[in-house]
């Protein structure tokens, strides 16, 4: 097992974001179990306990796999708190389920103890889930709550967790967690909103595949006005994990 995390081929800094570009999908995957496990490390030497919101979707079930194998590095699971920074309105055994993916691909290998796993109940209401959420994020977190690491991907219309374009989500500046209709999707979703996502002290973005090029490359540039965008933590860090591939439109036309 490498014990050394890939060396990305671009580093950037660039107005308090941090963007590292990796060869393969392969080397960003395992790239980012590292980074992962050196930020809940570094958080865990200062407090007794450490937070972590999970992303959906497809692109970390890679890195899921890698965490529940090990690589990256060890953490002290038993004392990191995981929650979801968004979840599709369905039961948690549905294919489309964010939990089902996390539980299949990392949380059912047993490292996490289950009763550090904190669902969203997607099979509630969206209004009722993102309340009780809420409500439990207070409970763990305090009530001015702040993740210590946030995962979030790329949408290919540039959104991320579950703030879509043009959703009433993007408008929330109280709630912590909200219900979001997306009208695209004819779904309802349940989403951290941006009160709660730019409180973290640090969101990181994992974005792979040719698919994601032309997005990343706008979104990057601050081309636009995507959801994804608006994700910049107040005092937080804000790091961008990408491929050649997905980077391939921002490394080509800067
Ligand atoms: C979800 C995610 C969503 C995801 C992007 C990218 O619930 O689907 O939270 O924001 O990160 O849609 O999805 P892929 O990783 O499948 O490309």
């Amino acid at each position: 097992m490498s014990s050394q995390p890939p060396k990305p081929i671009y580093r950037e800094v660039k107005s308090g974001r941090t963007l590292e570009v990796f060869s393969t999908a392969g080397d960003l995957f395992l790239a980012a179990a590292f980074k992962v496990s050196s930020i809940l490390d570094a958080c865990l030497q200062n407090k007794p306990f450490c937070t972590i919101a999970l992303s959906g979707g497809s692109t970390p079930k890679r890195l899921y796999e890698l965490l529940a194998q090990g690589k990256g590095g060890h953490i002290d699971w038993k004392r990191v708190q995981i929650f979801f920074s968004d979840e599709r309105n369905v039961p948690p055994d549905d294919l489309e389920s964010n939990f089902r993916m996390a539980k299949e691909s990392f949380l059912g290998a047993g490292l996490v103890p289950e009763s550090n796993v904190h669902r969203i109940h997607g099979e509630y209401s969206a209004d009722e889930a993102a309340k009780g959420y809420e409500e439990e994020i207070r409970k763990v977190l305090g009530d001015n709550p702040s993740f210590d690491l946030i995962l979030l991907g790329l949408g290919p219309d540039g959104h991320t967790a579950s703030l879509f374009p043009e959703s009433p989500a993007l408008n929330e500046k109280e709630k912590l967690v909200v219900g979001n209709r997306v009208a695209k999707l004819n779904a309802d979703r349940i989403t951290f909103s941006y009160p709660l996502l730019n409180t973290a002290s640090c969101v990181l973005f994992l974005a792979s595949g040719a698919d994601k090029s032309r997005i990343a490359r706008a979104v990057l540039n601050g081309d636009g006005n995507f959801p994804s965008q608006r994700v910049n933590p107040t005092k937080g860090d804000l790091i961008w994990m990408l491929d050649k591939d997905s980077a391939s439109g921002y490394m080509n036309n800067g």
